[in-house]
């Protein structure tokens, strides 16, 4: 999400749907040079696993939801499975876990299989058909964590920002195509209701803030958010 476009970025074509793939993005998505953006809420994701594992040493069958370049898998590699829709995004994880290639809006990525699911920046298949396959892959007891961008940070920038779209992440490629992908970013009431339409429970919600990063890159971050303003917000939910 790189800020600060020529004007042939302007003139080029938009991709601007729900159901495009984060293959268009994958080959840049890591570059932190370019998409500063991502890389702050990987920073902010990154700090909000450390403190789980430092507490809690979550084990058990695990899995990395929209894994891309799984964060999880510098926590813990026995037992996880990495789940992705893209290729792309997954080709930069190392060998010898395994990698389920899947869409999960589309179906099932296993049966009462998981004691954790992960969904680290998971906003772009926040979806009720998501949640029913969470739901379906969790075991009784088992829980999800799930990530996205803070929903006070999607209100602040994408609401106010000239061309951006509320619903979206806007992506400026490289080559100055701009890239609108699916990110859906909810107020509290309203991921509760999501998650308890699917039969979890929302148990806690948590933020990580600015103030908790070492160093925020992204002027898409640093001009709209304070210090005590949340980065990612993420919630904490539980199949009973
Ligand atoms: C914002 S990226 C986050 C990637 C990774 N979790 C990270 O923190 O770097 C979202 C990821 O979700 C994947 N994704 C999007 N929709 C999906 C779906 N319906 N099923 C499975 N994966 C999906 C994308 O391919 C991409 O890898």
């Amino acid at each position: 999400m790189k800020s600060g476009i020529g004007q042939a970025a302007y003139k080029s074509t938009e991709i601007h749907s729900c159901q495009a793939s984060y293959d268009i993005v994958a080959s840049e998505y890591y570059d932190a040079d370019l998409h500063p953006t991502c890389a702050d809420f990987r920073a902010a994701s990154r700090v909000y696993l450390k403190k789980v594992f430092d507490a809690e040493a979550p084990r058990g069958r695990i899995a990395d939801v929209g894994c891309g370049r799984s964060l999880v898998l510098e926590f813990v590699s026995k037992d996880l499975v990495l789940v992705d829709e893209s290729r792309g995004m997954v080709q930069g994880n190392m060998g010898g876990v395994e990698v389920r290639i899947a869409n999960i809006e589309m179906g099932s990525f296993g049966h009462e299989e998981f004691d954790w699911i992960f969904a680290i920046l998971g906003d772009p298949y926040n979806t009720p058909a998501a949640w029913g396959h969470i739901f379906e892959a969790l075991r009784p007891k088992g829980q999800c964590i799930f990530i996205t961008p803070s929903v006070v940070w999607a209100k602040k920038f994408r609401e106010r920002d000239k061309g951006e779209r509320s619903g979206f992440a806007r992506f400026v490629l490289s080559g100055g195509r701009s890239v609108y992908l699916r990110s859906l970013i909810f107020p509290v009431a309203e991921q509760r209701a999501l998650i308890d339409r699917s039969n979890l429970k929302l148990i806690e919600v948590h933020s990580i803030f600015a103030s908790e990063l070492p160093n925020v890159r992204s002027p898409k971050i640093s001009q709209h958010l304070s210090d005590d303003d949340p980065v990612v917000d993420v919630y904490r939910v539980s199949k009973l």
